[in-house]
């Protein structure tokens, strides 16, 4: 006879009542848009921050076989030398996410008897891959240098410290110019995991560390292509031996398919294209939008295309998104357990997809919300 999951209605009433359940919408998205239900709105929550356009290529047979079976296309091998230079590495190994390459890399690498020393607000990706390692985790204040230093006083065979470059959902860059000199100090391997600055800054859109200059204190390089790039797929970039040893011992690259060669070859197309034209465009839009943001009166805390407007409880943030839904504008409600119970935001990215006129567009409805929450 079959169970009646009866548990699983209970845990997802508990859910609902606390504002923080999840549901599925089927939207379309097209440059600056998106179409839900058939409304059409100002997309604000896109992380396809360049917003290169769409290149043409074609969909070509998939292999479906894992890259060490029969599924390494050539096309992965002209993929990885150029992140491999991209990031001053000596090779990468592609992945068919970034989570996968993050739980693929940290996971075989770390071991049982090893330190990590985790930021308290690192992507859950990196959260679950750092528990698969078996080593002991100390979780150190975000961003807290001093606090970092601490806990790398413990004994340890090995250890490693984990951080992102651009915070996900904070929009915060690392302290990567300290960050990397206090690990160096105490032997530890430095991993960032720059899913939100690569492609998107430092010189040609190199990402967090060649932003502080500090490229070559990095050990290994984890990062996406799904954001900045605006394709798909994720990648770690390091030293020959290291990358040897994801393919040897990295469990979500072994036993998985190979992305299909045309998602490979569509990256490598957007890496050629001209991004340092979207890479202005963004920044121009960032500056626009930021300004404007504190102009009618909202705290902007960060400094990226990533601005969290914090709302706090997570009702009123749901309130807060389908207020602007209403006037336009998708901004998804980023609630618990993603960020902490009563920080509850709406995470606004910024794209190069977006007009003057998008921005003018944003601000007012911004400015009428505002009054709306707080009067
Ligand atoms: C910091 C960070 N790392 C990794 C990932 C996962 O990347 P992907 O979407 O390619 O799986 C994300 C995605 O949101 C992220 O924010």
């Amino acid at each position: 006879m079959k169970h009646n999951l009866k548990f699983i209605d209970k845990e997802l009433a508990q859910i609902k009542k606390n504002h923080i359940y999840r549901s599925l919408k089927f939207e379309k998205s097209c440059g600056a848009y998106i179409t839900i239900n058939d409304k059409k709105l100002l997309n604000l929550c896109s992380n396809d921050y360049l917003g290169i356009p769409a290149t043409k290529f074609q969909v070509k047979q998939i292999q479906s076989s894992s890259r060490l079976v029969s599924g390494n296309d050539e096309q992965f091998r002209i993929l990885e030398e150029k992140l491999a230079r991209h990031k001053s590495q000596q090779s990468s190994l592609v992945y068919p996410t970034g989570y996968m390459a993050n739980l693929g890399a940290i996971s075989a690498i770390i071991k049982k008897g090893d330190l990590i020393l985790s930021d308290k607000l690192n992507h859950a990706s990196i959260i679950e891959s750092c528990k698969l390692s078996d080593a002991k985790i100390s979780i150190f204040n975000h961003n807290d240098v001093d606090d970092l230093k601490k806990k790398l006083q413990q004994k340890a065979n090995h250890k490693f410290v984990i951080t992102e470059g651009i915070f996900s959902m904070d929009g915060d860059y690392s302290k990567m110019d300290q960050i990397t000199e206090i690990a160096q100090k105490a032997n530890a391997v430095t991993i960032l995991d720059d899913a939100h600055g690569d492609f998107v800054i430092g010189n040609d859109g190199k990402g967090t560390a060649n932003h502080y200059n500090v490229s070559k204190k990095i050990d290994i390089y984890i990062s996406s292509l799904s954001k900045g790039l605006g394709s798909f797929g994720g990648y770690v970039a390091s030293q020959k031996n290291v990358i040897d040893f994801c393919i040897n011992k990295s469990k979500s690259f072994i036993y998985t398919s190979a992305l299909p060669s045309f998602l490979v070859e569509y990256s490598t197309k957007r890496f050629d294209s001209n991004r340092e034209k979207y890479r202005k465009k963004l920044e121009t839009n960032r500056k626009l939008l930021s300004s404007g943001l504190k102009e009618i009166g909202y705290e902007v805390r960060s400094d990226s295309h990533i601005i969290p407007l914090i709302i706090g409880n997570e009702k009123n943030a749901m309130e807060f998104s389908k207020y602007i839904f209403k006037n336009g504008i998708f901004a998804q409600p980023i609630r618990y357990p993603t960020v902490p119970k009563d920080q509850a935001r709406l995470r606004v990215t910024v794209t190069a997809w977006l007009s003057r006129k998008d921005i003018e567009f944003t601000l007012s409805v911004f400015e009428k919300a505002l009054k709306h929450f707080v009067h």
